[in-house]
C-alpha cells in the first residue's frame, strides 16, 4: 500500500445533495444522511473516463462480461491478496445480492435451513426468506477486548441442525470485522464436518484498512470443495448503481452449483457495471489505496469526536469498511438512539435492529464522507443528546 496522505476529495454538500441516488434522496434537505453504504468521494478518474468514453460511443447496450471480468478479478485477487483465481471459474452476476439469493436457491430446497451471524447486513434475512429456507442465527460475540468475532460454539450448534448453507460476511458488515485465518479455518472445518455449503460474501474485501489483513475464504485449505465467494467493485469504488458482481468458485463441484443459476443471468448484468468493474480492478488500485488512507483518517477523526463529544457512545473501530457500529445502549434500546439522532439532530443513521435483534440500541454510521460532514454530523448528534 502506498503512503498516501492527501485525502480523497468530496464535493460540497450542495453538490452532494444534487445526487439522485437513494442516500441523497431519502431524507429532507436539512438531514445529513450517513446511512446507505455508498460513499461521498468523487469517482475514480480511470472509471469516469471509461464511462464517459462508452457514452460518447452510445455504447449503452447489453454487457459482455467474458473474458475481461474473469481476468480482471483474477489479476486483482492475485495482486492484492496473493489469491490465485482461475478466470474460467469467475461468473458475472447482477450484484452480490442477486448472486447470494441465486446461490442459496441452488444450494437448498425449501424448508432446509440457512445460517447467518447477526448483527449482519439486513438483506441476509430477506434472501433466506426469498428462497423459502428456514433461518438459524449464530450471532457474533464480543470478546474481552470488545472485538466482534464469529462465535464458533454457536456456529457448531447451528451446524448440528444440518443446514444447507451458511452465509459468511467477510469482512463483516456492520461491525467491520476482518475474520482471521484461524477463524476461517474453523468455519471450513465445521462446514466439512456437518456437510454445510458456505457462501462467502466478500463485497467489502477491497476495504480492509491498515492494521488488518484479509484472508479470501477460498485460500483456506479445504474451502474450495464446499464454498464459493462473491466479490464486487461496488463498495470499494462506489459503483453500486452500475450492477455488476462476480462469483468465484475454486472447484468443479462448486462451479456446478454456480451453474444452476438462471441461464439468462448474463443478460441481467449492467454493461456500465462490467466496464467500470474491469477498470476498477485493473487500473483502480492507486485510487483504492488513496481511499483506504482517507478512511483511516476518517476512522481516527471519528474516534476523536466520539471521545470528545459522545461520551455515552461506545464503539470498536472497524478493521474494514467505512461503517461504524455504535453502541448507544446508554441512550436507549431498539431504534430509540436512531430516532433521537434523526428527530433532534437531523442526522440519519441506520437503526441497529434492522441488522437483527443484537442490534437493539445500536446505530450504524457511514463515515465515507468529508471531514467537514463527519464533524458536523457528530456535533449534531451531541447536541441531540444535550
Ligand atoms: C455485506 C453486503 N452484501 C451485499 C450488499 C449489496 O451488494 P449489491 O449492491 O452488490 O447487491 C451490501 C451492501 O452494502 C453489503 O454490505
Amino acid at each position: 500500500m502506498s503512503s498516501v496522505t492527501v485525502p480523497l476529495p468530496v464535493d460540497e454538500l450542495a453538490v452532494l445533495r444534487g445526487r439522485r441516488s437513494a442516500k441523497w434522496q431519502t431524507y429532507p434537505p436539512d438531514v445529513l444522511p450517513l446511512t446507505i453504504s455508498e460513499t461521498d468521494f468523487s469517482i475514480a478518474e480511470p472509471i469516469a473516463e471509461v464511462l464517459r468514453e462508452a457514452v460518447s460511443r452510445s455504447d449503452t447496450g447489453y454487457a459482455q462480461p467474458a473474458p475481461e471480468l474473469g481476468s480482471a478479478v483474477a489479476g486483482f485477487a492475485d495482486a492484492r491478496w496473493g489469491w490465485r483465481v482461475d478466470p474460467g471459474l469467475v461468473t458475472a452476476v447482477t450484484d452480490v445480492s442477486t448472486g447470494c439469493a441465486g446461490l442459496l436457491r441452488a444450494c437448498c430446497r425449501p424448508g432446509e435451513a440457512v445460517v447467518i451471524s447477526p448483527p449482519v447486513y439486513p438483506p441476509f434475512f430477506d434472501w433466506v426468506a426469498e428462497v423459502g429456507a428456514r433461518l438459524i442465527e449464530a450471532p457474533l460475540r464480543q470478546d474481552g477486548s470488545g472485538m466482534w468475532r464469529l462465535d464458533l460454539d454457536a456456529l457448531r450448534d447451528a451446524f448440528r441442525a444440518r443446514p444447507a448453507a451458511y452465509i459468511l460476511c467477510s469482512p463483516h458488515n456492520p461491525v467491520g470485522r476482518v475474520h482471521d485465518r484461524g477463524e476461517l479455518e474453523a468455519v471450513v472445518q465445521l462446514a466439512h464436518e456437518y456437510g454445510v455449503r458456505v457462501i462467502s460474501n466478500e463485497i467489502h474485501a477491497p476495504l480492509v484498512l491498515e492494521g488488518a489483513a484479509f484472508t479470501p475464504l477460498l485460500t483456506v485449505p479445504g474451502a474450495a470443495e464446499i464454498a464459493v465467494s462473491l466479490l464486487s467493485a461496488s463498495k470499494g469504488w462506489n459503483l453500486a448503481g452500475l450492477k455488476c458482481a462476480a462469483i468465484v468458485a475454486g472447484s468443479p463441484a462448486m462451479q456446478a452449483v454456480v451453474g444452476q443459476l438462471p441461464p439468462d443471468g448474463r443478460w441481467r448484468i449492467g454493461h456500465f457495471g462490467v466496464l467500470a468493474t474491469v477498470a476498477a480492478l485493473t487500473t483502480g488500485q492507486p485510487w483504492l489505496d488513496a481511499l483506504l488512507a482517507t478512511l483511516k483518517m476518517r476512522r481516527g477523526q471519528l474516534g476523536g469526536l466520539i471521545t470528545a463529544q459522545l461520551p455515552d457512545v461506545r464503539w470498536q473501530p472497524p478493521q474494514a469498511t467505512y461503517l461504524a457500529w455504535l453502541d448507544c445502549r446508554r441512550i436507549g434500546d431498539g431504534e430509540q438512539p436512531r430516532n433521537v439522532f434523526l428527530d433532534r439532530g437531523r442526522v440519519a443513521l441506520e437503526p441497529g435492529p434492522r441488522f437483527g435483534t443484537p442490534g437493539s440500541g445500536f446505530v450504524r454510521l457511514n463515515f465515507g464522507t468529508s471531514e467537514a460532514v463527519l464533524a458536523e454530523a457528530i456535533e449534531r448528534m451531541a447536541s441531540a443528546l444535550s
